[in-house]
């Protein structure tokens, strides 16, 4: 159940008045400065749906032995006054009050439109929830959520308090009101827009794609394996040290993703499940999947991928039968690339996240091709800043380099450089490569369409319209070769590309990690 309590007027009235009066005394000459009119001040939503943050502990000095989602969120905000009526004019949607692995997917997708229909009128949103799928919560929300205002999900690894209500006989230690100060800061501050959702715990800002709980029991839990944290709060600083490549998308439309929840309803979001590998591993959980109708399985298999030759059978007898496969790894990271007939790579996605992203493309599509160009674009996001190259001056003066000649070599390692990973785990005895056929069929990263394109093959990159002119795609970007213009061409490309730097640039960085040019660098952030 969903109930909305709004906090917003009379805490903030309360304390612009408190603001303002006590400014008055101090120093009337600075009143206007120091305390923000009440309309002054960012509103942010907090959505609560239960975990430890929520949780009454049997005693203060307990921080293993609590019932999560306990308290409600409105007492849980009321005990960080006056301080947080200072940063934001803040309401409260309960939008339910239990452990996270209690939510069900058609619970996920009534959660998209609280959030969404939050931020219709707020600044921003903050969701609470429980630690344990938190990394789940927070990638459904950054694969459906329909705003670019920023979206920051938080919990508690320690119970709140152990009292009767919220405001007594507070945990000792306990990290839940810090987490949720903090996270209302970072929505309000707005300096996450357009990332899609972020992750705020332990003072630490990691991206929604890549953020896992790395530990049963610790407060700094959350990582963000190879990549790091996206940032961190230190006191009322925030420091945003990097950002996930959507953010390159944020000045157009380019920026959302196709998952609109709108467009469907919760009882037509499909069944996906996970197969786990290991030594000899039987194939009865795939078969049993299978049996029970799920549309899609993802493999968390060894190495690259690799899966045992008793689910590899199993697989292919799934294929015949048309559920959708997506190979990942059991490591933790890295990338598994390849795929094959009904086998879609899951690049660097973990399988709980491939899973939510199978779900999702299974719904919005027929078509497994589409659904490989998903992944290897939504699910691989990456920088690519090759389209910059010939358009931006490199140097002070705004001098835009002649062009680069032509490589007289043969194309470079770009195109044919194994994917991070190498090729899928298939030399293991007993294993089975993702798609399970030939190594060298399949195609890096998954091209739509199952054909590699040939840098030196694409028309020359001046006959196309501006926004994919210059360096686009197929032009040879993904390997570091800058095409060669004739000189009158590069001038009429370069005025047009500069007339629209920036949208273009969006557009053809999008339509770049589209066409999924082989060499591409992936797995950095979303
Ligand atoms: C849960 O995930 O609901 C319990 C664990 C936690 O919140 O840390």
């Amino acid at each position: 159940m969903t109930t909305r309590t709004s906090r917003r007027r009379p805490l903030a009235v309360l304390t612009a008045l408190t603001l303002t009066v006590g400014a008055a005394l101090v120093a009337p000459g600075a009143v206007a400065a120091t305390a923000p009119a009440p309309d002054d001040l960012p509103t942010v939503t907090v959505v609560a749906t239960g975990g430890t943050i929520a949780g009454r502990a049997a005693g203060r000095d307990t921080f293993t032995d609590y019932r999560a989602g306990t308290y409600p969120m409105t007492d849980m905000v009321s005990v960080l006054e006056p301080e947080v009526s200072a940063i934001a004019d803040v309401d409260v949607v309960q939008f339910g009050n239990s452990g996270s692995g209690g939510y069900t997917i058609a619970q996920y997708h009534a959660l998209t439109q609280a959030v969404e229909e939050a931020l219709e009128t707020s600044d921003g949103v903050v969701v609470t929830t429980g630690t344990d799928t938190m990394e789940e919560f927070a990638y459904w929300l950054d694969l459906t959520v329909q705003s670019k205002k920023p979206v920051v999900i938080s919990g508690a690894m320690r119970p709140w308090a152990a009292g009767e209500t919220a405001s007594e006989a507070g945990v000792i230690g306990a990290d839940g009101p810090a987490n949720l100060l903090q996270s209302i800061r970072l929505a309000a501050g707005q300096q996450t827009f357009c990332f899609g959702t972020v992750l705020m715990l332990n003072d630490e800002i990691h991206a929604a794609r890549d953020v896992t709980k790395g530990n049963s029991t610790r407060n700094d839990t959350f990582v963000t394996r190879q990549l790091g944290a996206l940032g961190w709060i230190d006191g009322d600083q925030v420091y945003v040290q990097r950002a996930p490549a959507r953010v390159l998308d944020c000045a157009t439309d380019e920026w959302f993703t196709p998952f609109d929840l709108d467009e469907v309803a919760a009882t037509e979001l499909p069944r996906v499940e996970i197969f786990y590998n290991y030594q000899e591993a039987g194939r009865e959980a795939i078969d049993a999947f299978a049996a029970a109708g799920v549309e899609g399985i993802v493999t968390a298999g060894t190495g690259a991928g690799g899966i045992s030759s008793g689910p590899g059978q199993a697989r292919r007898a799934a294929v015949e039968s048309g559920i959708w496969f997506v190979s990942t790894t059991r490591t933790g990271s890295g990338a598994v690339s390849g795929g094959g007939d009904g086998i879609i790579a899951g690049g660097d996605l973990i399988p709980q996240k491939a899973r939510l992203l199978l779900l999702l493309s299974r719904t919005f599509t027929d078509d497994i091709e589409q659904a490989r160009e998903w992944f290897a674009t939504i699910g691989g996001s990456s920088f690519d800043q090759s389209a910059m190259a010939g358009v931006v001056s490199p140097v002070p003066g705004g001098e835009v380099p002649s062009p680069t000649p032509e490589p007289s070599a043969e194309p470079t390692a770009g195109p044919t450089t194994p994917p991070p990973g190498g090729e899928p785990g298939g030399e293991e005895p007993g294993t089975e490569e993702p798609g399970g056929e030939e190594p060298g069929t399949e195609v890096p990263g998954g091209v739509p369409g199952g054909e590699e394109t040939d840098p030196a093959s694409e028309p020359d990159a001046g006959e196309e319209a501006p926004g994919g002119a210059v360096g686009g795609p197929g032009s040879g970007s993904g390997s570091g070769g800058l095409p060669a213009l004739g000189a009158e061409t590069r001038g009429i490309v370069l005025a047009a590309a500069l007339a629209l730097l920036v949208g273009a640039a969006a557009v053809h960085q999008r339509r770049t990690r589209s066409l999924g040019v082989p060499g591409m660098p992936r797995g950095l952030g979303r």
